[in-house]
């Protein structure tokens, strides 16, 4: 076996999670999981089982499942670095992609359930309600990045300027949780907040920290060979 890199687990079980992951049935089965959260919403519906207010919990479960997917997408690379897990790689994409689903779902909840398709309300309404204009803002953000996902285009923009261009995903995720932030703080409950605020900053947290870490080993590195 070749040395693990420093700070990274190695082994057999790590061989075997890459190599399941690695597996081709795997993006298909994160697909069918990745769409069971809008099964439940609808059979919740169907059967009347979302409670006094259907209308609010499908706009409210859309809501969770945009930043749900937002903290995954984010989670592949610290986890990879810590795990050792690399092919976790190949079902980022998915995740960010599902993002953006789920987020087009939520905002066609808002633009249905709340102002039954009026063109004209809906755009007297967003400018409003700051809330929901934070929320638009993440969502037209998330349009290039889901419009880029594709390999086609990685090819055509080149691989720095993709990267360039993804990282507005930071962005994305902090528009999305000041969102629900600011949506709660009419009530002053931040209970539910607190955890995706918790994650998204030990998200954030752990590049700053890898970034500046990354930084050190290189100057160390150049002052050993300099
Ligand atoms: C990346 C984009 C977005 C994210 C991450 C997001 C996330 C969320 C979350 C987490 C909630 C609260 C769910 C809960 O209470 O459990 C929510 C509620 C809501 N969002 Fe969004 N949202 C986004 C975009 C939008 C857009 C574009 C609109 C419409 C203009 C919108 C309108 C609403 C409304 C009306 C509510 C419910 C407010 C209420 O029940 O009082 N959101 N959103």
């Amino acid at each position: 076996m070749g040395a693990a890199p420093a700070g990274q687990p190695h082994g057999a079980a790590v061989r075997i999670v890459n190599k399941w992951l690695s597996h081709r049935a795997t993006k298909p089965t994160a697909f069918v999981l990745a769409l069971c959260p809008l099964a439940l919403l609808i059979s919740g519906a169907v059967h009347q089982s979302l409670g006094a207010n259907p209308a609010e919990a499908l706009l409210r479960g859309t809501g969770d499942w945009v930043l749900r997917f937002l903290c995954l997408t984010l989670a592949v690379t610290p986890l990879r670095h810590l795990t050792g897990w690399h092919a976790l790689l190949r079902l980022r994409r998915l995740l960010g992609l599902f993002a953006f689903f789920y987020g087009v779902l939520h905002f066609l909840c808002y633009a249905w359930l709340d102002m039954g398709f009026d063109v004209a309300a809906i755009a007297r309404d967003i400018p409003k309600r700051p809330f929901a204009l934070v929320g638009t803002l993440a969502l037209l953000l998330m349009l290039p990045l889901a419009a880029t996902s594709f390999d086609h285009a990685i090819r055509a923009l080149g691989a720095q300027r993709w990267r360039q261009l993804h990282r507005s995903v930071y962005a994305v995720v902090l528009l999305g949780l000041l969102h629900f932030f600011w949506m709660r703080s009419a009530k002053n409950d931040f209970a539910e907040v607190l955890p995706y605020a918790l994650a998204i900053a030990a998200l954030l947290g752990w590049r700053v920290w890898h970034r500046l870490r990354r930084g050190a080993l290189h100057e160390r590195a150049a002052g050993l060979t300099g």
